[in-house]
C-alpha cells in the first residue's frame, strides 16, 4: 500500500492527510485480516520546485528537505499513521535503485538523447501543451508556465502504446474508479509522445549514471521509490515476493504519471506494472483545490488538536468519501462530531455502562443468542467488510452507524434504565454490549484508540490483538461477567 511521496517545498496540509489516512486505514484493515502488509509513504525531495523554495528561504535544498521531511513524519505520527517505511528520495538506497533501474532501461535502448522544448509548470513539475492551459496559465495552480529548451535524454514512451493497451485490456481493474481507467485509456489511444526525463539546467537531482552533466527529471526518479522500498536493488528475493502486488493511492492530478508513465517504465525495465492504482478527487476549499500554492491549506495537526485524534480520522474519512471531489467544511466536521460521535457512538457506550452500573452491580450481562439486533449486526458486518475491501471506508462506516442507530433506538424502546434489575434488563444490555463489541472491531481501522478503549471498558482488554474477522464477528459471543470500567465520555461535543 503506497501514498504519493510528497514534495517538501512546504508543510503537509489536510489534502495530503486525506490520502495518507485512507492508505493507513486500508493497511490497518488488511492487518486486521491478518494479511501481510507493507505500507509505504515518504517525501519527494529533488527538482526545481524544491531548489527554488530553498533559495527563497536562503538555505540549501538539503536543509529544506531535512526539515520539511521531518514535518511530514511528525504530522503522520500525530495522525496515528502506522507506516512500515518512510522513504526519502535523497537517501542512498533510492539513488542506488534509480541508477540500477534507469541503467536497465538505457541498456535496453529505451532512453535516447534529443532536444526538449515545451511549457513547464514548476509547481506541478509537469509539462503542458498550449491547449491544456487556461488563459495561458497552469490549469491546476493558475500560475504562469515557463518556456523551456534543453538537450536532454528522452524515455521512448511512444514505443509502449501497444503494450499498455494490451495491459489495460488484460487488467480492467488496474485503475479505479472506472472513469479514471477510461480517461487513461483514451489518452493512450490518442497517441503517446516520448518524454524528456533528464535536466541539464540545474543540479538538485540524481545524477544520470551514464552522463554526469545531467540529473533526472524529478518525476522519472520519484516513481521508482515504490520499488526502492521493496528492495529492487538491495534485496531481490524480497522484491520478487512483494512486487507487483501493490496498491498505489493517488490524487487525480497525478494519474498520467502513475497510470501511463510508471507501467511503461516498469515494462521497459523488465518488471510487471503494479497491480492497482486507486485515484481519488480533491478536497476543495471554496471550490478550489486545497494546495500549498493557493494559500488555502489547513494544517491537519490543528484539527487533531481541536477534535481529538480518532475523531479527526473519522470525520475526514466519513465527510469526504474516497473518489469524488468534496468541499472541506469545518462546520460540517463539527456537526458530524456532535451527531455521529458524541450523540451516537459515545452516547451508546455511556448509557449502556451507566445502566450496567445502576442495575447490574457493574457486572456486564452476557449476550443472548437470539436478538432483534442480530440481523442488523450481520448486515453491518457483511457490508462493512465488503466496503473496507473495496476501499470505500465512508460506506463501511455508514453500515456500522446504521447498526449503532438501531441499537440506540432499541434502548429507547426498551428503556432498561427504568426497568427492575432482572432478565429483561440483562437481555437488553447484553445485546447492546454485543453490538459495542462488534462495532468496536469494525471501526478499529479508522479509530484504533477509541475501539480499544470501548473494548476495555466492556471488559475485553487487548481484544484486537488476536481477534479473527472470520470467527469472531458472528452474533452471540460477548461472554459477559466483566466488571465495567467507567470513565469520562469518549467524545466531546464541540460548541
Ligand atoms: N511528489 C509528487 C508525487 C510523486 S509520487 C511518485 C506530488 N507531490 S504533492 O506534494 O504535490 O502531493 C500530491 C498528492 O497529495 C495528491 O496526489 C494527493 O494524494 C494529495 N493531495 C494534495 N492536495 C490534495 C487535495 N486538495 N485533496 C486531496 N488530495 C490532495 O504530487
Amino acid at each position: 500500500m503506497t501514498t504519493p511521496i510528497y514534495y517538501v517545498n512546504d508543510a503537509p496540509h489536510v489534502g495530503h492527510a486525506y490520502t495518507t489516512l485512507h492508505a493507513d486505514i486500508s493497511a490497518r484493515w488488511n492487518r486486521l485480516k491478518r494479511n501481510e502488509v507493507f505500507f509505504l509513504t515518504g517525501t519527494d525531495e529533488h527538482g526545481l520546485k524544491i531548489a527554488e523554495a530553498a533559495e527563497k528561504l536562503g538555505i540549501s535544498p538539503q536543509e529544506l528537505t531535512d526539515s520539511t521531511s521531518r514535518r511530514f513524519k511528525d504530522a503522520w505520527n500525530q495522525l496515528g499513521i502506522k507506516y512500515d517505511d518512510f522513504i526519502r528520495t535523497t537517501e542512498p538506497r533510492h539513488i542506488e535503485t534509480v541508477n540500477a533501474f534507469t541503467q536497465k532501461i538505457y541498456d535496453a535502448g529505451y532512453i535516447v538523447k534529443d532536444t526538449w522544448e515545451g511549457l513547464y509548470c514548476i509547481s506541478c513539475e509537469s509539462n503542458y501543451i498550449e491547449s491544456e492551459l487556461e488563459n495561458g496559465m497552469c490549469p491546476i495552480h493558475k500560475r504562469p508556465v515557463e518556456k523551456v529548451k534543453e538537450d536532454n535524454y528522452f524515455f521512448k514512451l511512444s514505443q509502449f502504446e501497444d503494450r499498455l493497451l494490451k495491459f489495460y485490456e488484460d487488467n480492467p481493474k488496474f485503475i479505479e474508479p472506472e472513469t479514471k481507467f477510461n480517461e487513461a485509456l483514451s489518452f493512450i489511444k490518442s497517441g503517446l509522445k516520448d518524454i524528456s526525463v533528464t535536466r541539464s539546467s540545474f543540479d538538485w537531482g540524481i545524477t544520470v549514471p551514464w552522463d554526469h552533466s545531467q540529473v533526472f527529471y524529478v518525476w522519472f526518479e520519484a516513481l521508482i521509490n515504490y520499488v526502492t522500498a521493496l528492495g529492487y536493488s538491495s534485496d531481490p528475493d524480497r522484491f520478487n515476493r512483494l512486487w507487483p502486488n501493490t496498491v498505489h493511492m493517488i490524487g487525480k492530478e497525478i494519474t498520467r504519471f502513475h497510470c501511463i508513465w510508471w507501467p511503461a517504465m516498469c515494462m521497459a525495465a523488465g518488471i510487471n506494472p503494479p497491480s492497482k492504482i486507486l485515484v481519488h478527487g480533491w478536497l476543495l476549499v471554496g471550490g478550489e483545490k486545497m494546495s500549498k500554492t493557493s494559500l488555502n491549506k489547513i494544517d491537519p495537526v490543528d484539527l487533531v488538536d481541536e477534535f481529538g485524534l480518532d475523531q479527526f480520522r473519522y470525520l475526514l474519512v466519513k465527510g469526504s468519501p474516497f473518489g469524488p471531489d468534496s468541499e472541506f467544511s469545518y462546520e460540517e466536521l463539527k456537526r458530524r462530531n456532535n451527531s455521529d460521535l458524541a450523540n451516537n457512538l459515545g452516547n451508546l457506550l455511556s448509557r449502556v455502562l451507566a445502566v450496567v452500573n445502576s442495575k447490574c452491580d457493574s457486572i456486564t450481562p452476557k449476550v443472548d443468542t437470539d436478538s432483534i439486533l442480530k440481523p442488523a449486526a450481520d448486515l453491518a458486518v457483511e457490508s462493512a467488510k465488503e466496503n473496507w475491501d473495496n476501499f470505500s471506508p465512508a460506506n463501511a462506516l455508514e453500515a456500522i452507524w446504521n447498526l449503532l442507530r438501531a441499537t440506540n433506538a432499541y434502548l429507547e424502546t426498551n428503556e432498561p434504565w427504568k426497568g427492575e434489575p432482572g432478565e429483561k434488563v440483562n437481555k437488553v444490555l447484553g445485546d447492546s454490549l454485543e453490538v459495542l463489541r462488534i462495532a468496536a472491531v469494525l471501526i478499529s481501522p479508522v479509530m484504533p484508540t477509541s475501539a480499544a478503549e470501548i473494548l476495555t471498558r466492556i471488559g475485553l482488554t487487548n481484544y484486537l490483538d488476536d481477534v479473527s474477522l472470520s470467527d469472531d464477528l458472528g452474533w452471540g459471543q460477548y461472554p459477559g461477567g466483566f466488571q465495567i470500567k467507567k470513565d469520562a465520555p469518549l467524545f466531546n461535543r464541540i460548541k
